[in-house]
């Protein structure tokens, strides 16, 4: 492509809403585990582009899967269906307890159709009153406005005109705020089986098999945002297998694509037959190019090996992040689960996350904050251990750098 101009970061703050404040460095390629920078710069990224680029870069099977589909069919509406979408379904059905899928764009678009079908569910079942929908303090559902709404963060959704209503924050991991809140008006509980934005905060097994009794008390949904959690992150397909908790509506995106937009949500028979015809949709979703490489990462990702690489690659991270907490002292503890950890800086260094990471990056090392007291890696599933290893070098001379700094 030629230009007569340059591009670069300035350009970025010349042309582009400022909603974002990206790195001063832009990446132009990608290979596995490694992305290298406009000058060459080579990086290694345990960021995953946020939990996203679950088989790292220009993973061979994805990019056969979007250059076969691109020679065929790019893209329809859903005036009419496509093969692509259909085998997605067919194997998401397959592979987990829905009966149903519907396809969007990102994870808030996942969300707000889940969001959507529990209130129209519970309108049709029960009438006008039950409407209340229950989830977290520090949730994050994504930024829609309905979806900013139920996310448990009002610096997301303050700002912006008057909210959709009876929608109400209970804490995490705080089964009697639930019960507090909960009645026979309450449509859905909407929690993620791991707060990914909220600070890699696992939800406690009793908890969630408590908001499952509760829903089950009041004929209510439970829907489980596993956006992040999802397409094998935690070494199983989902989340919510570890956990023996099955929800009524599950909301999957960022990994499932590998790093090609795309959302579902998922959900049983009973409950799907209340979005009919008409009520509710979107231009792209079940794009056979999206739905294409999809098929691709759930093909690979959902086999045995792979699922127990990810569970080998979490205990390879957890013990070079024990040696440098060794050295340093800076974390209290590691939370999370398969490859999508964090590191929880202790109280000398809380509030600090974020230099951690421009100390990463300085370093040759992508990697995430999850708020201000957590350093998150979300790198890809199949991440090398030779990749690990150095990316953690990398990462304990960013830390030298800023304990000593
Ligand atoms: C749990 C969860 N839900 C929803 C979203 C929103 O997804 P998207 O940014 O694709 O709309 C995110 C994004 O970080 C997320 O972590």
């Amino acid at each position: 492509m030629t230009t007569n101009f340059a591009v670069n970061r300035a350009l970025f703050d010349e042309v582009m809403v400022p909603n974002y404040a990206p790195a001063s460095v832009i990446p132009v390629r990608g290979q596995g585990s490694r992305v290298w920078d406009q000058n060459e710069r080579e990086y290694i990224d345990f960021a995953g582009g946020i939990a996203v680029s679950s088989l790292g870069h220009c993973h061979p099977a994805l990019v056969n899967a979007l250059k076969q589909q691109a020679d065929k069919l790019w893209h329809l509406s859903n005036v009419l269906t496509n093969e692509p979408a259909l085998r997605l379904a067919k194997k998401l059905v397959d592979a987990t307890f829905a009966d149903k899928v519907y396809f969007a764009n990102s994870g808030a678009e996942a969300n707000e159709a889940a969001f959507k079908l529990a209130r129209r569910w519970a309108l049709d079942k029960f009438g006008e009153q039950k409407q209340q929908i229950i989830s977290f303090s520090k949730s994050f559902h994504g930024r829609t406005f309905f979806t900013v709404t139920v996310g448990g963060q009002a610096s997301y959704s303050d700002g912006f005109g008057p909210k959709p209503g009876a929608v109400q924050h209970a804490e995490f991991n705080n089964l009697d705020s639930v019960k507090a809140l909960i009645s026979n008006n309450t449509c859905a509980i909407v929690v993620e089986p791991i707060q990914g934005e909220g600070g890699i905060i696992p939800a406690q097994p009793e908890f969630l098999q408590g908001l499952r009794d509760l829903c089950d008390q009041h004929n209510a949904l439970l829907v489980f945002d596993e956006v992040q959690t999802g397409v094998g992150r935690t070494g199983k397909l989902y989340a919510y297998m570890n956990y023996g908790v099955t929800p009524d509506i599950l909301t999957t995106a960022k990994s499932l694509g590998g790093g090609f937009p795309i959302g579902a949500m998922l959900t049983s028979n009973a409950i799907a037959s209340h979005l009919k015809v008409g009520t509710h949709g979107s231009t792209y979703g079940g794009n056979p190019l999206a739905c294409a490489v999809a098929e691709a990462v759930i093909d690979t990702i959902n086999t045995p090996d792979i699922l127990a690489e990810v569970l080998r690659n979490e205990q390879i991270f957890r013990e070079c992040l024990q040696e440098v907490n060794r050295q340093y002292q800076v974390f209290t503890e590691v939370r999370g689960q398969g490859m999508l950890l964090g590191a929880v800086l202790n109280e000398k260094y809380r509030g600090r996350a974020r230099d951690f990471f421009l100390a990463a990056a300085d370093h040759g090392l992508m990697a995430l904050v999850a708020g201000p007291d957590v350093i998150r890696f979300a790198p890809s599933l199949v991440i090398t251990e030779q990749d690990i290893r150095e990316g953690m070098q990398r990462f304990a001379a960013a830390v030298k750098q800023v304990v000593e700094a």
